[in-house]
């Protein structure tokens, strides 16, 4: 072996958590930023954090490659920005570990080819008629190795990534099962109240990088004018009453939840506080509390991003502690399928 792998700087008795993103926007936004970003920082005081571009599995989105390359580092530069330590979390890039797709692989000849089939994913983006790649079909088992291969004890994700936290939970029971104990069964960690934020033109929709259209998103890389804008620009209702009630009143609804996870206040006391005014006043109140979060979130951006080689260097040097975590469970993995161990 060459030199000593780097050891992670945190307690080795931590509890490990990890999560990821996809590359496959210009910009992160605001449903990424409450329904995963914000929990991760929070989490990464007293976990063991893992938190991973995930490369590969953007690549089931034909994507130019440099677009791919630059969203990869926007991507990890606005989880920096956003407000995690590398110092203290593993950031890195899924291509990186190449364990990962080892592990994919592994998953994948465990799974059922009919369960793959009913992922929810993969029957929407077929059922849209777009032309699916096999990696869009076996997207689930690689997304169960990315965890699998930590130990995680939780997965800090949005509403929309529940069912494959389910089969990853499945595909860890089976493994054990069939294998003998060798993996650790993880927990979603998804909060209610920001697991899904709404787009801001259709709010039964959800906001999402790939299928919004740009003014129902709030990009975490927008100008300040540009998210204001958008949001007074919402859509509401025809009532006038600013009440919490996602079924009648989703615009409304979506806005009040932006602000109370923004601010910390409950949804209830926004509604008492905002009695008798009109949406104008919410959505300015909105607006205000958006660009307090998001203002030096941009500018830290830009600086990580006008230095690319030390993002790579961070990237580096995240991929080498995961590549420690990631070898001893593979070196579990190959002994309880029965492959000979890898050469050294
Ligand atoms: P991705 O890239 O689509 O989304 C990243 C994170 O943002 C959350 N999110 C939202 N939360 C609330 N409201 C919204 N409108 C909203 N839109 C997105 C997502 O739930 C997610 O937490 N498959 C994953 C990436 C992945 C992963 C993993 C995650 C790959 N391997 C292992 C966790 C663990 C994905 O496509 O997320």
């Amino acid at each position: 072996m060459g030199t000593m792998p780097a050891q992670p700087p945190t307690d080795a008795a931590r509890p490990r958590i990890l999560s990821g993103m996809q590359p496959t926007s210009d910009s992160l936004h605001l449903g990424n930023y409450l329904g995963a970003l914000v929990n991760w920082v929070g989490l990464q005081e007293d976990f063991d954090a893992y938190y991973f571009v995930a490369d590969l599995h953007a690549l089931t989105v034909p994507t130019d490659p440099e677009v791919l390359r630059r969203r990869t580092r926007v991507t990890a530069a606005q989880f920096i920005a956003g407000g995690v330590d590398p110092e203290r979390s593993a950031v890195f890039c899924q291509s990186h570990v190449t364990a990962h797709a080892e592990l994919g692989w592994v998953m994948n000849c465990l799974t059922a080819f009919g369960e793959a089939s009913r992922m929810t994913q993969f029957k929407d983006k077929t059922a849209k008629g777009q032309n699916a790649n096999v990696g869009l079909f076996t997207y689930p088992m690689l997304m169960a190795a990315d965890i699998l291969m930590y130990d995680a004890a939780y997965v800090p994700v949005g509403e929309d990534q529940r069912q494959h936290l389910e089969i990853t939970r499945d595909l860890a029971e089976r493994f054990n099962t069939r294998f003998g104990p060798t993996l650790a069964v993880p927990e979603p960690y998804i909060l209610k109240e920001s697991a899904k934020i709404m787009e801001l033109t259709d709010p039964t929709s959800k906001m999402s990088g790939t299928n919004s259209p740009d003014k129902g998103l709030l990009l975490l890389s927008d100008e300040p004018n540009r998210l204001r804008k958008k949001i007074m620009s919402a859509v509401t209702d025809t009532e006038t009453e600013i009440r919490y009630d996602p079924e009648t009143k989703a615009g409304v609804s979506n806005l009040l939840v932006i602000h109370s996870v923004l601010t910390g206040t409950p949804v209830t006391d926004l509604e008492a506080q905002f009695a008798g005014r009109g949406y104008g006043d919410l959505k300015k109140a909105v607006a205000e509390v958006v660009l307090e979060a998001v203002g030096p979130f941009r500018s830290r951006m830009a600086e990580l991003l006008d230095d690319p080689a030390e993002l790579d260097r961070i990237l580096a040097r995240g991929a080498e502690r995961a590549a420690v975590v990631a070898a001893a469970t593979m070196t579990r993995v190959r002994d309880a399928v029965g492959l000979l161990p890898a050469a050294r």
